[in-house]
């Protein structure tokens, strides 16, 4: 095992490996860019014949991949496939297929699906790295078994690990390359060599003891800002019905130098990851030890109770103005889940739009960044953020502090304005924050 090891590390200082990524999402799309810049072959293996086509045509529909980085990668032959036989004598895969929760419960199908495509083509001396976020536990215990089906053994004929990925999409200071990569194998050749694969795409990896303490981390991280942005929204909401200005007091809360860290209000969460990771751990305490992990279930409540509140605000604000929500010209700015991207999923603003429609509002939209690939079906126009389109609405709600925003405009002509993001502070305007 220490031979196939030694001959694997060598293989990949000398950037001499084969890499496929299965999945060309949010996560492996950068994967498998940084693994092309290195200077690796890389396969992009991707179910979805539509994405697969754009990759090819050079259009990316991820916003921290450029067209350019793309080009640059085509040009080194990384090679977007949906073809299960170019996975073929592969040395090291990753997997970054999605982990959806269905009524409550992981669904890993796709894990599975993709350790299956990997395992029919998988080699001795080669290594297999899962990356998707999931229940501690599943390297060893789901992903393990399908590789194994093959009658190769870990420890004796591949190496396996887990890494979890930590990007933030369109965060402009941390991306794949300087945020420290948590690596794991399930024993110390497996370790070694997903140690040295990732030493060769970012600036600092860090070892952790086994593939479960590593899928804990990811599940840590993002339960802790779950809970921590219920606790901003929940303060939020009661500070807004004393009278205090809460943004202020967390704005002074972050002077102090140790021991706080600043989360800030907002509709609720959005994304693949803070609305449905915590619960994988939830999940997995309940199935495990017959237990509840109370705080996670507390955060979900407040957190999916946000767009409600924001309804309820509009409402309250509309009726101040003599106006019912009913037929009233309602401009939502923003639908992404965050500012500066183009990831829809689980974004708390259609929420308060399907919401605000079942009220019988007359909603329109302005959103800047709209996806090239797999638009979502939308339920409303998508506008201009022009004068005349704020002057005309009834009510302006900010529920993405996109940097496209025009702040004086909405400030100086919004007849009303609900800025759930705190973004018009610093402006006069009419109206109020969450
Ligand atoms: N998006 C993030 O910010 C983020 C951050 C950290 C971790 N993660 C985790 O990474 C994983 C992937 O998330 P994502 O955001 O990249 O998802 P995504 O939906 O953007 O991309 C996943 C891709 O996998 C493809 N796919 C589905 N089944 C497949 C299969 N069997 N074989 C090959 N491809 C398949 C899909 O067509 C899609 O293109 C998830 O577990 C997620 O929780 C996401």
């Amino acid at each position: 095992m220490t031979d196939l090891a030694d001959a694997l590390a060598a293989r990949l200082d000398q950037r001499q490996a084969r890499v496929v990524v299965m999945g060309q999402g949010h996560v492996g799309l950068p994967v498998a860019m940084r693994s092309s810049a290195v200077g690796f072959a890389v396969v992009g293996f991707d179910t979805d014949a539509e994405r697969v086509a754009a990759l090819r045509a050079g259009t990316s529909y991820i916003t921290d991949v450029v067209d350019d980085e793309l080009a640059g990668a085509l040009e080194q032959g990384y090679w977007p496939t949906n073809d299960p036989a170019d996975l073929e004598a592969f040395d090291v895969a990753v997997i970054t297929v999605p982990t959806p929760l269905r009524e409550g419960m992981p669904d890993l199908s796709h894990v599975e699906q993709a350790a299956g495509l990997v395992a029919d083509v998988l080699r001795p001396g080669a290594l297999v790295v899962l990356e998707s976020t999931t229940y501690p536990g599943t390297t060893n215990e789901l992903v393990r078994p399908v590789l194994e089906r093959t009658g190769l053994l870990v420890g004796r004929d591949f190496f396996l690990g887990y890494s979890p990925e930590r990007i933030d999409p369109g965060n402009p200071s941390w991306g794949l390359v300087n945020t420290p990569k948590v690596v794991s194998g399930v024993d110390e050749p497996s370790l070694r060599c997903v140690e040295v694969f990732y030493g060769a795409l970012v600036d600092k990896v860090v070892p952790v003891g086994t593939p479960a303490e590593a899928e804990l981390v990811k599940l840590l991280e993002n339960t802790f800002r779950h809970v921590n942005i219920a606790l901003v929204n929940e303060l939020a909401m009661y500070a807004s019905e004393l009278g205090i200005d809460i943004w202020s007091a967390i704005d002074a809360a972050s002077t102090k130098p140790f021991g706080y860290l600043r989360f800030t209000p907002g509709p609720g969460v959005g994304g693949h990851c803070l609305p449905i990771d915590p619960s994988f751990l939830s999940w997995r305490v309940k199935r495990s030890l017959g237990r509840t992990f109370r705080f996670v279930e507390l955060a979900n409540d407040v957190n999916e109770h946000m767009p409600d509140y924001v309804v309820t605000r509009i409402m309250t604000m509309l009726n101040g103005d003599g106006l019912a929500a009913r037929n009233s010209r309602i401009l939502v700015l923003g639908l992404s889940y965050k500012a500066g991207t183009s990831d829809w999923r689980e974004s708390p603003s259609l929420a308060v739009v399907e919401r605000l429609i079942a009220l019988g509002a007359n909603v329109r939209a302005w959103e800047p960044h709209l996806p090239p690939v797999g638009l979502p079906q939308l339920p409303v126009p998508v506008v201009p953020c022009t004068v005349d389109e704020i002057a005309a609405a009834d009510l302006v709600v900010v529920l993405v502090e996109h940097p496209e925003l025009p702040l004086d405009d909405i400030a100086e002509h919004a007849r009303l304005v609900l800025d759930t993001r705190g973004c018009l502070r610093d402006r006069a305007f009419r109206g109020g924050l969450l």
